[in-house]
């Protein structure tokens, strides 16, 4: 295992979506800031597909400032937002410089006051990832990875866990909103298959995102979940690739096949 070392971040020569890069990390800064103010005060929450599926007035008011501020400052740019997608806008993914948003991951917490919430900014071109900026924001970590220029937590790199012996890692996974029969089954079952097979440990920190940063990070082996969208994967996938790690969809979710994306 390769621990965070100390590389500063390479500059962005050459990058083609440079200012785009630096437009989401000021922003992710700034939403930070809201949801970190918002999260010890009163709040407006409601449901979507289930009791647990939770969304706040913060959630919506996060989602609209960074749309708001992206789309004045590339006004041909496409956009696809947990909660847009959740209000019935189409989750479709074109060539076009594509914005795939998270205000809030790790809602549940944030309602609860649980300090592990974290803004999320995927950005795809010609349906590949080009970058991703996670903003941690109680700890006020920023996590961001750019293709082919690495990935860093507060400007030191990051290098993923290289362990292949379950016996020997750290999982995290995360439950979802669904609370029916069949899926606590499988969620069950899976922890008892993992404890049985004698990993350290297993983690449920309730931000998917920020699981995945952690993966990225090398302070967690693996991670695996069923249901994730795709505003909770764009980023951490370029920052886990870019840390060295392996993102795979063993029911072919991928950028390219938007159909499969769950967008409600
Ligand atoms: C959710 C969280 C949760 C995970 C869900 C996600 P949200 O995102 O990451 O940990 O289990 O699958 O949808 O709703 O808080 O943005």
């Amino acid at each position: 295992m390769k621990p965070c070392g100390k590389d500063e971040a390479a500059p962005a020569a050459g990058d083609p979506w440079k200012e785009c890069f630096e437009v989401a990390v000021q922003l992710a800064l700034r939403a930070g800031q809201i949801i970190k103010k918002a999260l010890t005060e009163d709040k407006d929450v409601s449901t979507k597909t289930s009791a647990a599926d939770l969304v706040t007035d913060t959630d919506h008011l996060v989602e609209n400032l960074i749309i708001s501020e992206l789309r004045t400052q590339f006004p041909s740019h496409r956009f696809i937002a947990e909660e847009s997608a959740a209000s019935g806008s189409k989750c479709v993914l074109t060539a076009h410089p594509t914005w795939i948003i998270d205000p809030i991951d790790g809602t549940c917490n944030f309602v609860h006051r649980f300090p592990t919430v974290a803004v999320s900014i995927g950005f795809a071109v010609n349906q590949e990832l080009e970058f991703g900026v996670i903003y941690h924001c109680t700890e006020e970590r920023l996590y961001t990875g750019q293709r082919g220029r690495g990935a860093f937590c507060n400007g030191q790199r990051l290098w993923a866990s290289r362990e292949t012996d379950l016996s020997k890692a750290l999982v995290l996974t995360e439950i979802g909103p669904k609370r029916d029969p069949a899926t606590l089954k499988l969620f069950l079952s899976n922890m008892e298959r993992l404890l049985h097979a004698k990993a350290h440990g297993v983690r449920v920190i309730g931000s998917s995102t920020l699981a995945l940063c952690h993966l990225a990070a090398g302070a967690a082996d693996a991670y695996y979940q069923f249901g994730l969208h795709c505003w909770d994967l764009a980023a951490a996938t370029v920052i886990i690739r870019e840390a060295g790690g392996i993102v795979i969809d063993t029911s072919e979710w991928s950028l390219r096949a938007p159909e499969r994306w769950q967008c409600s």
